[in-house]
């Protein structure tokens, strides 16, 4: 598979299949694999795209911050060196959702639609971006293993921790190895992205929003309010899945998606 050169970088893309481009962005601290149960069974009817963002998975990490709209910067250059110009479906879980309102904003014209997983509109509150900023100086000096350890059990429901485990030691394993340095910048940037909560009236494209029933980062109530707020969206709700809905419960998600995309 290959990497792919944009502006300073190189980012790693898993690409499969052909038809309509969808193009999935994961969340935080992961990389592609996390759409393991999406990459096979969706490119039967689209083209898949899922790299590795800036600093996460086999792509490059650049240090500082990675702010949101550099995220979706860097994903609108890799469509058009991949020569993608019809517009796209973006599917992004939770950090690739905050990716995917500043794809909106900046590169609107290159969407088809919107999928936004487990993701949520508004900022983080001031004590949780600072919270965010001392991880990132942790995890530069010690490595994300800690970051890992508090994450983990915020992203499963309790069927998926029972009936899965391989599923959350696939998850640990991605998190424990990536770059420091990425992943303080994504958070530095997380900390930073701006507040979109009263822009859902104004996006207007088809969007679909998904959440896990048990999600307790970007709780479920809070993603059927976003998807009210926005004129031209669907909510679907995924049983006995947490924050990681496509990778716990794929069958349900891919259904959700391919009734979206193709009615
Ligand atoms: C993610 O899954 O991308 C993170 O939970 C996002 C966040 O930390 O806000």
């Amino acid at each position: 598979m290959p990497r792919i050169r944009i502006s300073n970088i190189e980012l790693y893309v898993e690409i499969r299949g052909a038809g309509p481009p969808l193009l999935l962005v994961h969340g935080f601290p992961l990389d592609h694999s996390m759409w393991a149960g999406q990459l096979d069974t969706l490119s039967s009817d689209f083209q898949i795209i899922a790299p590795d963002l800036r600093g996460f998975g086999r792509s490059d990490a650049t240090g500082g911050t990675v702010f949101m709209e550099q995220f979706a910067d860097d994903l609108a250059e890799l469509l058009q060196v991949m020569g993608i110009d019809r517009p796209i479906a973006f599917c992004g879980l939770s950090m690739g959702g905050y990716i995917a309102w500043q794809f909106w904003r900046r590169h609107g014209e290159r969407l088809q639609s919107l999928i936004l997983c487990d993701t949520r509109a508004v900022a983080d509150p001031k004590d949780v971006a600072r919270g965010r900023g001392i991880a990132a100086t942790q995890v530069e000096v010690d490595g994300p293993a800690n970051l890992s350890a508090t994450m983990i059990p915020k992203l499963f429901a309790d069927r998926t921790r029972q009936q899965h485990p391989e599923l959350v030691e696939q998850i640990k394993r991605v998190m424990i190895s990536s770059a420091p340095e990425g992943v303080a910048a994504a958070l530095r940037g997380m900390a930073a992205r701006p507040d979109m909560a009263g822009e859902l009236p104004q996006i207007n494209v088809p969007t679909l929003v998904i959440c896990g029933q048990q999600d307790v980062i970007s709780p479920s109530q809070e993603m059927r309010d976003i998807a009210g707020s926005m004129p031209n969206a669907v909510f679907v709700e995924i049983a006995n899945a947490g924050h990681m809905a496509p990778l716990e419960q794929p069958g349900a998600v891919n259904s959700a998606i391919r009734e979206f995309l193709q009615t």
